[in-house]
């Protein structure tokens, strides 16, 4: 199947193209598509002739968006409207990926996805825009909300620990958000078993949720991935959590960003590995060897 996916250094579209065996993977560039021009999303779906879109491209600073709402809103809520509108002229089904930053974190749960969203930020404001363009299409879709996205590829929090435990013998980092990691290798492969899933039953329009199994804090993130960095005899910093007063940002955060991922499973038969085990396989994968064994 010819797939097109947006983004080329992209965390999930890296981790896609070591993946899809068997499917020929088309990325675009910016700024060649550039998401804020519409005419370079319809002029690349018009050559590439798709079968179907991974939408994996996005403005993904979530601070800086503060600052550049009208910028984000056109990559973020219109430009994926516009991918999604050209492949449904030529029935090309869409998988657009979202974010947990659509919801407030006020719930004490795991958000559904039907679930009242309440964006705190310009980002998830942005993201959610996006979504919603998506599902008005007018073209099958599946959109895939994602949070706290890592791997061996790009700008991540794990790459970001592990090099300021280079030259810092101790961290603060905040404790009283919750969450789940989610390896961008599981992200493809569940975005792979949409593909496969459509190809054998037939396409359907859905939201889902899918994040790494169980759940954490980014102060007890950290202490796991250094703890999977002393298995390699990488850098390791002492961890003190902190409230999220203590680290002030442009964006607030929600404190409760815990997805639930029953539908994804019950849809698609895939639920992915517990968040420790897939932090395993990425810290081993940045220092060149194989997952220690636990
Ligand atoms: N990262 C997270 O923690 C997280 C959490 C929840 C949801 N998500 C969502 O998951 C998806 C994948 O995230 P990711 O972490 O893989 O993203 P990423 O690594 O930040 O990559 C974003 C990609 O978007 C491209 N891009 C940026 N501006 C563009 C524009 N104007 N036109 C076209 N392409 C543009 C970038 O291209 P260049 O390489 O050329 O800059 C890059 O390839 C995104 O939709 C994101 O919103 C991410």
């Amino acid at each position: 199947m010819r797939i097109l996916v947006t983004g080329h250094d992209g965390q999930v579209a890296q981790a896609l193209a070591e993946q899809a065996q068997g499917h020929e993977l088309v990325f675009t560039r910016f700024p060649e598509f550039d998401l804020s021009k519409p005419e370079t999303i319809e002029a690349a779906v018009a050559r590439i002739q798709p079968e179907l879109i991974v939408s994996a491209a996005a403005y993904t600073a979530v601070d800086k968006a503060e600052s550049e709402p009208e910028l984000a809103m056109a990559i973020n809520g219109d430009g994926p409207g516009v991918l999604a509108r050209a492949g449904a002229k030529i029935g090309a089904p869409i998988i657009h990926l979202s974010t947990d930053y659509v919801f407030d974190g006020s719930l004490d749960r795991p958000w559904r996805e039907d679930d009242p969203t309440g964006p705190l930020g310009v980002y998830g404001a942005t993201k959610l825009a996006g979504e919603q363009a998506v599902q008005a299409s007018g073209g099958t879709h599946a959109v895939l909300r994602l949070a706290w996205v890592y791997s061996p590829f790009g700008a991540n929090f794990v790459k970001t620990m592990l090099r300021l435990a280079e030259t810092r013998d101790a961290l603060n980092v905040v404790e009283d958000q919750r969450g789940c990691p989610s390896s961008a290798l599981d992200i493809a492969t569940a975005i792979l078993t949409v593909v496969d899933h459509w190809q054998r039953e037939g396409t359907t329009s859905g939201l889902y949720h899918f994040t790494g199994s169980g759940e954490t804090n980014w102060a007890d993130f950290a202490r796991a991935i250094f703890a999977e960095s002393a298995r390699h005899g990488g850098p390791v910093a002492e961890v003190t959590g902190i409230p999220t007063s203590g680290y002030p940002t442009p964006a607030q955060r929600p404190a409760n960003s815990r997805l639930d991922c029953t539908r994804f499973a019950e849809t698609f038969g895939y639920r992915a590995p517990q968040w420790q085990d897939s932090l395993a396989v990425v810290v081993a994968r940045l220092f060149g060897g194989a997952a220690a064994s636990r």
